[in-house]
């Protein structure tokens, strides 16, 4: 019944969209919600690269099947182990009981742990080739890209990059597959999102894998989240190594908490400041009200940073908190912090603000600044002073 979606004669897409999980990994918001990719390549023997999430194998199941009919797959590839992917290797194998599971020596344990699986498992090294007939895969190693086990096949004779988590994105697949059967800029953002909280504490990794495939004559990237990529490979690869070494873009994002407005009113002070000076892209957040996925995915793409929360029972304000622990838990490298903070007895929001910033090793702006009660003209003219500052270091680095 399923019309098949051909990366080549005999290589086919075979993934399913979600639009009913409102959290991946129960945490990140999905408000256009996710692909899970699979592919099948159909040669003397055939191979299934990654599953899907089990909430969707029966979907998956009908899409395998319409393409393979009767005969059964005989390989079984898990580049990456995290459910969303692994989550139907135990259904293939019961449905297919001689398929060969393949992974790593990370990967094979993971197999016994998740599933009690044993038997039957092929272990690959870097650079191993697995000969299906007409087609060779190749398979190297892409550790904690995102996870230990994380590995990426190149496919030879069509030169296709089944690359795992790596150049995934959030977003379903609204019937373009394919990079240029979609306006893929439309992926940009969900893109920089998905990468930022999920692989973006991994820029190490990242740049380590970007070197290791660089060699590789890729034709197309077959990623396990978001469009197959065959028209825009360069730009991929170029965002990926962007945000993967921190290379950001001018502008600020201003990420405030703010019970009574007093410390909105500081951030938009200060926004104002950093606008007159010369500053386009200003982003700002109420930690609040935005999820902080996407507050994380503007500081991936922009140099300056406000943070601004007030003092809640003497730490910042928990949704600051908690934003302040994601960044250091990523390990968000090279920006301006600038720091705002108010309280009305005790103040420690600045104090807490400036210790992430000394931890992440930013830059901080000199004239961190603290309001008691409302503001007042001297901070009002401070926040000025820091805005103007900021936007200045950002100008200071314009070629
Ligand atoms: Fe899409 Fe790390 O799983």
């Amino acid at each position: 019944m399923y019309q098949p979606v051909q990366l080549s004669e005999d290589i086919f897409y075979v993934g399913v969209n979600d639009r009913r999980t409102e959290l991946f990994e129960n945490m990140w918001p999905l408000p256009r919600g996710v692909a899970y990719n699979s592919y099948i390549i159909k040669d003397e023997k055939i191979a299934l690269l990654d599953t899907v999430e089990i909430g969707q194998v029966e979907k998956f199941l009908k899409k395998v099947q319409a393409v393979i009919g009767d005969r059964p797959v005989d390989y079984l590839i898990v580049n990456h182990m995290e459910p969303d992917h692994a989550g139907s290797v135990n259904i293939i194998r019961q449905l297919y009981p001689n398929v060969k599971i393949v992974g790593n020596k990370k990967t094979l344990p993971m197999i016994e742990g998740f599933f009690g699986i044993t038997e039957n498992l092929m272990e690959v090294k870097e650079g191993d080739e697995l000969d299906l007939g007409n087609h060779k895969l190749q398979f190297y190693l892409a550790p904690m890209v995102h996870w230990p086990e994380t590995m990426v096949t190149f496919e030879e004779t069509q030169k296709i990059l089944f690359s795992a988590d790596a150049f995934g994105s959030f977003g379903t697949l609204d019937g373009g597959i394919f990079d240029d059967e979609m306006d893929f800029s439309y992926f940009h953002d969900e893109m920089r999102r998905y990468y930022s909280n999920i692989v973006g504490k991994y820029g190490s990794p990242v740049q380590k894998a970007l070197k290791k495939l660089g060699g590789l004559d890729i034709k197309m990237i077959a990623s396990t989240h978001g469009p197959i990529i065959r028209s825009h490979i360069h730009e991929v690869i170029e965002m990926y190594d962007n945000w993967s070494s921190f290379k950001t873009e001018e502008g600020v994002v201003i990420a405030f908490a703010s019970m009574y407005g007093n410390t909105e009113e500081m951030a938009e002070v200060t926004a104002r400041a950093i606008a007159e000076a010369g500053i386009k892209n200003i982003r700002m957040y109420d930690v609040s009200k935005t999820h902080s996925s996407y507050i994380i995915s503007d500081i991936f793409k922009y140099k300056g940073l406000v943070l601004a929360s007030p003092t809640y029972s003497n730490e910042l304000h928990p949704n600051m908190e908690s934003l302040a622990n994601k960044l250091k838990h990523m390990g968000v490298k090279d920006h301006y912090l600038g720091i705002l903070g108010s309280f009305t007895w005790a103040g420690t929001s600045v104090k807490r603000l400036t210790e992430l910033g000394e931890a992440l090793k930013w830059e901080i702006i000199d004239q961190s600044v603290e309001e008691k009660h409302a503001l007042k003209k001297q901070k009002y003219e401070e926040c000025r002073t820091l805005g103007k500052a900021l936007a200045e270091k950002l100008i200071a680095e314009r070629n």
